[in-house]
């Protein structure tokens, strides 16, 4: 089973940049000739818990495709991917960038860093869910033959929905926060809805092709949208772009109460990161690891050697607690969409599992299978339409943005009798990418490593920090957790 740093087709990709072309399987066996090996580089920024790290095995390149101006508003993939946040953007650093420039740095062109695109430049109200949330609009057609209807019911900046100037479908506003471009080569899923996962990441066979083939045409769709760019990049700039995000390992690096956190026997930090195996499947919940083994939900295992150190400070010791309760403690999951509505899974009405059931990748903590989920999330928050009473107290621990919210009608209840219901949703999903009404409110969970540096959490910004995000669980799931569970959890999480 492959290790990520060592793998070949990532340096082909790095010297295929030069020549223009994308590597075949044949070259990609080659060693890197001539010149010296490049010299893995770090850089590291301080974040709301102590520093955030992240390791290029490729060496220092600031110059490369990545960082460059390549359509039309000065944006570059750094605007919204920068090492100082884990390759994320938290929402500090847009509101820092936004005071420095008076809003006319390129991260808040109006395309999708604004509310709307008719925004009024500098205008802090105009860019309010970029500047709060992190959020960057995505607009989405809405997929033909859908087997549903969607109409806005709350739209609270105007352009829920907007016409298509050709003539077609309207496209619908949803506010997501970016995902890291960072330890891409542990995905299952590209983007939260999937939209990016041309060639499925299942198969540890075709892994790696049809990685560097899913994120090639996200560079190329993330240039012409985010960038606005009138012609896609060259396959050489996709290169480029795609051999430096697949060099690139991020996690926290030290903690200011915790020191350290790759130290003392842990298995912490970037490098052990770079050199976590990882295949399609590793660890799957439902019994799909294709090795035949069963699934441990001691599926993190980093801060284990300090839990079982006496001498460990009460610091490390709340960490190593931490991860121990992600591995262990029971949680009731129920009405979750692409769980307790499966089929294959018959239907079961609760499922006893624990945070790993979900995020079972060892020490990464996204699904290493596609497994798109609804924990709700999405659901809207207007008084009086959750169903759900624990949802709801869930959702009422989060600061919530106010996003537009959409009327689903035309789907069958998913849970139970398979009646006709309509219900409310701030964001379809993977539904708007299928059409398909089980797709609701479906999308991927992240992978879980340099969550200190980019705050807030969830796709749409909802868990303004990771005592939130932990007490929006406890009431979603019912956990009964104490203060000292919770906290132990927080700073688990916090120096992942
Ligand atoms: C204006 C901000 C912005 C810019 C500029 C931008 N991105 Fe993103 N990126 C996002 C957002 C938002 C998402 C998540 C969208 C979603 O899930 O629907 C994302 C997702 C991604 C992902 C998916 C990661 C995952 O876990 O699925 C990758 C990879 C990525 N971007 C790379 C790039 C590259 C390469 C560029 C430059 C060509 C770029 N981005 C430019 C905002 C941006
Ligand atoms: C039933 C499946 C499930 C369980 C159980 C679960 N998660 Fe999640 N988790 C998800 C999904 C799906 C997302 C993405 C949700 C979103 O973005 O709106 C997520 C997102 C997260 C995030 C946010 C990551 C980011 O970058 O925004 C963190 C942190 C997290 N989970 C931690 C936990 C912890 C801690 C537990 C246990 C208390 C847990 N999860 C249990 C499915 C689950």
């Amino acid at each position: 089973m492959h290790k990520n740093s060592h793998d070949p087709m990532i340096a082909c990709l790095r010297l295929a940049a030069a020549a223009t072309a994308l590597c075949g399987a044949a070259a990609a066996a080659e060693p890197p000739r001539g010149g010296a090996p490049p010299v893995p580089a770090v850089q590291a920024f301080f974040d709301a818990t102590g520093v955030t790290a992240t390791l290029d095995v490729n060496g220092p390149q600031p110059q490369g495709a990545f960082f460059q101006s390549l359509g039309t508003n000065g944006r570059s993939c750094a605007t919204c991917h920068g090492a100082s946040q884990a390759m994320g953007l938290s929402a500090e650093a847009a509101q820092m960038r936004f005071l420095a420039t008076g809003g006319q740095d390129p991260l808040f062109a109006p395309v999708d860093g604004a509310n709307c695109p008719n925004a009024r430049r500098g205008s802090p109200a105009a860019h309010s869910l970029l500047l709060e949330h992190g959020l960057i609009r995505v607009s989405l057609q809405l997929p033909a033959a859908a087997q549903y209807t969607l109409t806005v019911v709350h739209d609270p900046y105007g352009c829920a929905l907007t016409a298509d100037p050709n003539g077609g479908l309207p496209f619908v506003s949803v506010y997501r926060r970016p995902l890291p471009a960072t330890n891409l080569s542990f995905l299952s899923t590209i983007m939260f809805d999937g939209r990016e996962t041309h060639a499925p990441l299942n198969a540890e066979a075709t892994f790696m092709a049809n990685l560097i083939a899913d994120l090639s045409q996200q560079a190329i769709d993330a240039t012409t949208g985010h960038a606005q760019a009138a012609a896609p990049p060259t396959a050489a700039q996709v290169a480029d772009i795609v051999g430096f995000e697949l060099g690139l390992f991020s996690a926290q690096a030290y903690d200011a109460r915790a020191g350290w956190l790759a130290a003392d026997g842990s298995s912490s930090g970037v490098r052990a990161l770079a050199n976590q195996e990882y295949y399609p499947g590793v660890n799957d919940v439902l019994g799909a690891d294709p090795t035949g083994d069963a699934f441990n939900p001691a599926a993190m295992t980093l801060f284990s050697a300090w839990g079982a150190d006496p001498d460990a400070s009460a610091a490390r010791r709340a960490i190593a607690a931490g991860e121990a309760l992600f591995d262990s403690f029971p949680i009731q999951i129920t009405n979750v969409r692409g769980l307790n509505d499966n089929a294959a899974l018959g239907k079961p009405a609760a499922i006893a599992g624990t945070c790993t059931s979900c995020h079972d990748a060892p020490n990464v903590g996204d699904h290493s299978l596609p497994l798109p989920l609804d924990i709700g999330t999405a659901h809207a928050t207007l008084a009086g339409v959750e169903p759900d009473p624990a949802i709801a107290a869930g959702l009422a621990q989060l600061s919530m943005p106010d996003l537009p919210v959409y009327l689903v009608s035309g789907c069958p209840d998913p849970f139970g009798s398979g009646a006709p219901e309509s219900f409310y949703t701030s964001d379809p999903g993977k539904a708007l990418i299928s059409g398909q009404c089980s797709d609701f409110n479906r999308g991927k969970g992240p992978i879980l490593r340099g969550l200190a540096a980019r705050a807030p959490y969830f796709h749409n910004g909802a868990a303004a920090n990771l005592d939130e995000l932990v007490n929006f669980y406890n009431q979603r799931f019912q956990m009964g957790l104490t203060a000292a569970q919770k906290h132990d959890l927080v700073a688990f999480l916090n120096s992942l």
